[in-house]
C-alpha cells in the first residue's frame, strides 16, 4: 500500500510530526520484492522504519519510507531442549516475548518491554539487563533494496557487537529484513545478574521465567518513560568503552566513577552517570529535555523538534568530553542534515 505525503508522528517515538514523501507498507515478502524490482528509482532514497523507536528526524524525509507489516510468529522446530521460532519483522518486539515467555520458552526474557518492532531488534542488537539479542538470533531473513533479490544472514554474517550489526555498517540501508529466526530454550537459565534484577525477582516470588518479565518491566516502569506519553527514543547515547590506563587516570579525579568490567576483558562506563555528573539530569531547552530519572534518555516534552533534541545532545556530548575527556556516541540514528 502507498501513502503519498504522510505524517511520521506516529511512526517515531519521540513523536515528532515530520512529513515523508510517501510510505510504502508491505504484508508479504513477495509483494515486497517485486515492488522493489519494479521501482527502482523509488528505491534511491528509501528509508525502512519500523517501530522508529531508535531514530531522530531532523527534518521532513524527502523519500520513501518502507515500512513492514508483516506479523506472523510460527514454530519452525521443536526439539526436547530448544525451539526455532520466526517472527515477521511488523511484530511488536514485545508479543513476542509475551509469547515465548508464555510458552515458556527462554532467551528474551529479560528483553521485555523493549519497544519496536521485531525486525528492529537485529539491526541495533538490542540488548538490555545483561541480554543482547544476539545471543538468540539464528538468522535473518532480508530483501536487498536494490534488486529485490531474497538473502539469509546466519548469525554470524550479522556481525553483531554492542548496540550494532552489518546493517548499521556496510549494509546500513541496504535490506528490508522480513523475518527473524530465533532459537530459544525450553529448559532455560535464568540471567539475574544484572543490576537489582535479582532483587526486584523477589518480589514477584521463584525464579521463573514469568518473574524474570515481571521484574524487568516493573524496572523499566520506574526508571525510563514510557514513548506513549513522552516522547524519547530510550538511551540516546551508547555506553563508552575505555582502557584500562583511561579508567586509572579517570578514577584520579572522579573516584567514584563507576566502572563495568564484562567478562570479555572489555571496560564499559555509564553514559547516564557521566551525562549526569555534567548536570544534565532533568534539565530542559525548551521542550527538549533530559530525563529525571535516567540521564541517559532525552525526551521531547511535547513540542521540541529533531533539530533542538539534536541540538541538546551535542551541548551534552561537548560537556562530557570537556569534563571527562569522553566522546559520547550516538545509539540513536539521526536521519536528516543537522
Ligand atoms: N547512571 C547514573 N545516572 C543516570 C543513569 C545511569 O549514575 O542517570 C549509572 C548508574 O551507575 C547505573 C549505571 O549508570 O548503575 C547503569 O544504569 P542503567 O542500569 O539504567 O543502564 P544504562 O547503562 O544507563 C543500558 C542500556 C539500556 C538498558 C539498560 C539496562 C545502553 C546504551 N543502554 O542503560 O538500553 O535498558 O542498560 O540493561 O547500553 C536502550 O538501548 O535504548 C536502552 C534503554
Amino acid at each position: 500500500m502507498i501513502t503519498e505525503n504522510i505524517s511520521l508522528k506516529k511512526y517515531n517515538t519521540f513523536g515528532l510530526n515530520v512529513r515523508a514523501d510517501r510510505m510504502v507498507s508491505f504484508k508479504g515478502e513477495e509483494n515486497a520484492a517485486r515492488f522493489f524490482r519494479q521501482n527502482r528509482d523509488l528505491m534511491q532514497n528509501s528509508l525502512v522504519l519500523g517501530g522508529g523507536s531508535n531514530i531522530l528526524f531532523v527534518q521532513d524525509f524527502h523519500g520513501t519510507v518502507i515500512h513492514p507489516v508483516m506479523d506472523e510468529i510460527a514454530l519452525e522446530e521443536k526439539k526436547s531442549d530448544y525451539v526455532r521460532i520466526s517472527a515477521g519483522a511488523g511484530l511488536e518486539w514485545d508479543r513476542l516475548v509475551e509469547m515465548t515467555v508464555s510458552y515458556g520458552f527462554g532467551g528474551l526474557e529479560n528483553l521485555s518491554l523493549v519497544p519496536g518492532l521485531v525486525g528492529g531488534a537485529p539491526v541495533q542488537n538490542i540488548g538490555a539487563y545483561g541480554a543482547e539479542v544476539k545471543d538468540c538470533i539464528e538468522k535473518v531473513r532480508a530483501i536487498d533494496l536494490n534488486d529485490g533479490e531474497v538473502r539469509e544472514f546466519t548469525n554470524s554474517e550479522c556481525r553483531f557487537s554492542y548496540r550494532d550489526s552489518i546493517f548499521k555498517q556496510d549494509f546500513k540501508g541496504r535490506f528490508l529484513i522480513t523475518k527473524v529466526f530465533f532459537r530459544l530454550s525450553t529448559k532455560p537459565r535464568l540471567s539475574l545478574e544484572y543490576g537489582m534484577l535479582k532483587e526486584e525477582i523477589s518480589k514477584f516470588g521463584s525464579n521463573s521465567l514469568g518473574n524474570v518479565r515481571k521484574a524487568v518491566i516493573s524496572i523499566r516502569q520506574s526508571k525510563l518513560p514510557d514513548p506513549a506519553v513522552t516522547g524519547n527514543a530510550g538511551s540516546f547515547f551508547k555506553n563508552p568503552f575505555v582502557d584500562e590506563a583511561a579508567v586509572k587516570e579517570l578514577k584520579l579525579k572522579f573516584p567514584k566513577l563507576p566502572v563495568f568490567r564484562e567478562p570479555s576483558g572489555t571496560i564499559k562506563l555509564a553514559a547516564g552517570w557521566l551525562i549526569e555528573q555534567c548536570g544534565w539530569k532533568g534539565k530542559r531547552i525548551g521542550d527538549a529535555g533530559v530525563h529525571e530519572r535516567q540521564a541517559l534518555v532525552l525526551i521531547n516534552h511535547g513540542n521540541a523538534s529533531g533539530k533542538e533534541i539534536w541540538l541538546l545532545s551535542e551541548e551534552i556530548r561537548k560537556s562530557v568530553y570537556d569534563k571527562f575527556g569522553i566522546n559520547l556516541v550516538r545509539e540513536v540514528e539521526i536521519v536528516g542534515t543537522t
